[in-house]
């Protein structure tokens, strides 16, 4: 983890109450190479965790609440771990709440704490910083106080809290922020969650994110829909193939004779969610022969399902998008997470990075006259305990 961050969080900590942490915990954000809103349609994703991350800072205390800092948002909240907790208005608090919430729902006794965190993730840019703050918090508790709760159900708990705060989110995000190893992708089968590791090597191409700067209020409602409109596609699929129970068991040839069956979008999503489920075993299989060039191919028609299907994009996704499947030296670029704005991910020919960069914001701020970010991420372990060396 970055020691810069562990600096600011432990001084910071122990300004605050004139104490040492007795655990410092590293919790990451995620990408996403390929498998985009298929985690709650049964398919499998291609995620990994990335050195992008929220060090949290704790110690135990006798004190009647907790007590809970968001270095930089300059705020704080106390909680008491024996009350049920309730939604707040500052947003960031509800995470934590809805992770009492879970201990709470389980019958897991915590006492009390105080807690300190600051992030190197952006927030709103597809890289999961709430998921991230779910499961490194749960993490740090379970340390803490010696819970025995095993990481799968770190996640699984993780995506419970966020369905409280109100996104009806899968177990993607949640999962590979966890369970994430240095320098691998993790294949995720969500309907059992199983899971294994494939080496992340995109051999002459590097992998970049470039975030378009746009945060789209209207996220967790949009996508509570799309969800819903695969629940309803589902349930039509099934009365006309009982055999299937999910859309991994479907065919393409299965969807379109059906078409006339339900609405024009819940058709597009359902058609979307049986491509995009095929595409990751694909993906995978590129991945794993070195194909990077056929990895890329994919991507580009994930984005454009994404698009045009699945309607998560934005005029500023697609630009970017767009603009990048014209240059040869890259060979796949898509919309990453949820959608609405946030980060495309992009494999870009090593050593034209900084061209390619240097085009792309200077267009977009023409067009859009919003700055373009860039982040280079390496992949990196999952939450843990940090050790200083
Ligand atoms: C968000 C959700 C995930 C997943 C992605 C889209 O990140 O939290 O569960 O559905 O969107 O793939």
């Amino acid at each position: 983890m970055n020691s810069t961050l562990v600096t600011t969080t432990t001084t910071f900590f122990e300004k605050t109450f004139g104490t040492i942490p007795q655990k410092i915990i590293s919790s990451p954000g995620r990408i996403n190479i390929i498998g985009e809103h298929i985690d709650y349609n049964d398919g499998y994703v291609l995620p990994a965790a990335i050195d992008k991350v929220i060090c949290f800072a704790f110690e135990k205390t006798n004190a009647a609440t907790s007590t809970i800092v968001a270095i930089d948002l300059g705020e704080s909240f106390e909680i008491d771990v024996t009350q049920t907790p309730n939604l707040s208005d500052a947003i960031w608090t509800n995470y934590f709440r809805g992770v009492v919430q879970q201990l709470q729902n389980k019958g897991i006794v915590v006492g009390n704490f105080n807690c300190v965190f600051s992030s190197s993730i952006p927030v709103g840019s597809g890289l999961s910083s709430s998921a991230a703050l779910e499961c490194g918090f749960l993490f740090g508790l379970n340390e803490l106080y010696d819970l025995n709760i095993k990481p799968v159900d770190i996640a699984l708990m993780g995506q419970s809290a966020e369905h409280w705060v109100g996104i009806n989110c899968g177990i993607m995000d949640q999962f590979s922020s966890v369970m994430g190893k240095e320098n691998q992708v993790v294949k995720i089968d969500c309907r059992t969650l199983e899971y294994e590791y494939h080496k992340a090597d995109f051999s002459e191409y590097s992998l970049l994110l470039f975030d378009s700067n746009v945060k789209h209020s209207l996220f967790s409602s949009a996508y509570n829909q799309r969800r819903q409109e695969c629940e309803q596609g589902l349930t039509i699929l099934r009365t006309h193939f009982p055999e299937i129970t999910s859309f991994r068991e479907a065919t393409e040839s299965q969807i379109l004779s059906i078409k006339d069956k339900m609405t024009e979008d819940v058709f597009k999503r359902c058609y979307y969610a049986i491509k995009e489920i095929k595409r990751v075993t694909l993906a995978c299989e590129a991945l794993d022969r070195g194909d990077i060039i056929a990895l890329g191919e994919l991507m580009f028609e994930t984005h454009q399902g994404l698009s045009e299907e699945y309607e998560v994009s934005c005029a500023e996704l697609d630009m970017i998008v767009d603009t990048l499947k014209k240059e040869p030296a890259v060979v796949g670029s898509r919309l990453m997470g949820g959608g609405f704005g946030g980060c495309t991910i992009n494999l870009i020919k090593k050593g034209q990075e900084k061209t390619i960069r240097t085009k792309l914001t200077k267009l977009y701020q023409d067009i859009f006259g919003i700055e373009l970010k860039t982040y280079e991420v390496a992949i990196a372990n999952g939450t843990s305990l940090y050790n200083p060396v």
